[in-house]
């Protein structure tokens, strides 16, 4: 994307030149557009719970910007000689109702035959010009909240491993396919200064790029930092996805991990989550209102895992 040329438009307000969740387009000085793309290869067996998940995920990157979806386009690709046609349907049924629960409408999508399975939305969402969520903003003393509990990379690669629990299957699909809706309503009023969805870089991976865009340094307590619990004992047999150790090399030379920090706890922290939770950097005196919220909406697995520390470089301290 680097290599294209740049684009200016004076209502374009968020584009690639600061490459955020979604990009935002101004309408009118009080409504702007938002789009975004996802789509991706199953994670889970079940067709009908593959495309909730690939559409709560779709989704996720309108409520990172703060924003509220509408419509939607669905992609995919169908290997049509191998699979049901009963699956295909399956899984539009599990995108379609997910938008449906988020309040959003699909209006057509494409298909083409492909011998690999692939499924996703393209979804337009609004927000009010001021009230834009992006990556930069975090300011020292905000507190750091995420709102979904981190492991599910490492869950699903028991799974496919065919050595994850019912329970732990249950459980990953549960926090996958949960909509990032009832969070992203949970900020209205307060004084948010940045927000992400964490995704496939893991936490630190996407709290290093709001720590880069905001100038500051995030310390995120490893104890403090929730994790579905079958995560754990899968990552102590090795269950730890390849992306894991890609996403902590890529983020070695901004990452200071306090050597009390087991290894297993950085595993969680680095592990690529699909639709993930929000992380949200919010003012100290608004972080109880807002987990007081987040609790009313029952928004489990949410806490307070961190701070901003510092001004003026972008990087991340791990402490017990
Ligand atoms: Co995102
Ligand atoms: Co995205």
């Amino acid at each position: 994307m680097q290599s294209l040329p740049r684009q200016k438009h004076p209502d374009l307000l968020v584009g690639l030149e600061a490459p955020d969740d979604a990009g935002v387009f101004r309408l009118s000085p009080e409504l702007a557009l938002i789009q975004t793309v996802d789509f991706f290869t199953p994670i889970v067996n079940d067709p009908y719970a593959f495309g909730a998940i690939a559409a709560a995920n779709a989704l996720s990157d309108i409520y990172a910007m703060g924003g509220r979806p509408l419509t939607a386009l669905s992609i995919a690709c169908f290997p049509l000689k191998t699979m049901p046609i009963d699956d295909f349907k399956a899984i539009l049924r599990g995108g379609m109702d997910k938008l449906h629960e988020a309040g959003a409408l699909l209006l057509g999508g494409h298909s083409v035959e492909d011998p690999e399975l692939k499924f996703g939305l393209a979804v337009t969402g609004v927000i009010h010009p001021d009230k834009i969520l992006t990556k930069g903003g975090a300011q020292v003393g905000d507190l750091l909240i995420l709102t979904k509990p981190l492991g599910t990379g490492i869950i699903a690669t028991a799974l496919k491993g065919r050595l994850a629990a019912p329970e732990a299957e249950a459980a990953m699909i549960e926090v996958m396919s949960g909509l990032n809706r009832a969070a992203a309503e949970s900020l209205e009023g307060l004084k948010v200064h940045a927000a992400t969805d964490i995704t496939g870089f893991g936490l630190l991976g996407h709290g290093l790029e709001m720590a880069q865009a905001g100038q500051v340094e995030f310390t995120i307590y490893a104890s403090r930092t929730p994790a579905l619990p079958w995560a754990r004992d899968y990552a102590d047999m090795g269950l730890v996805p390849a992306g894991s150790h890609a996403n902590r090399n890529f983020c070695a030379q901004h990452l200071a991990i306090d050597p009390r920090v087991g290894a297993l706890d950085v595993d969680l922290l680095s592990d690529a989550q699909t639709s993930g939770g929000l992380l949200i950097a919010i003012a100290p005196d608004n972080a109880p209102e807002l987990m007081g919220r987040l609790k009313a909406r029952d928004v489990r697995g949410a806490a307070i895992i961190g701070e901003v520390t510092g001004a003026g470089v972008g990087r991340i301290r791990v402490v017990p």
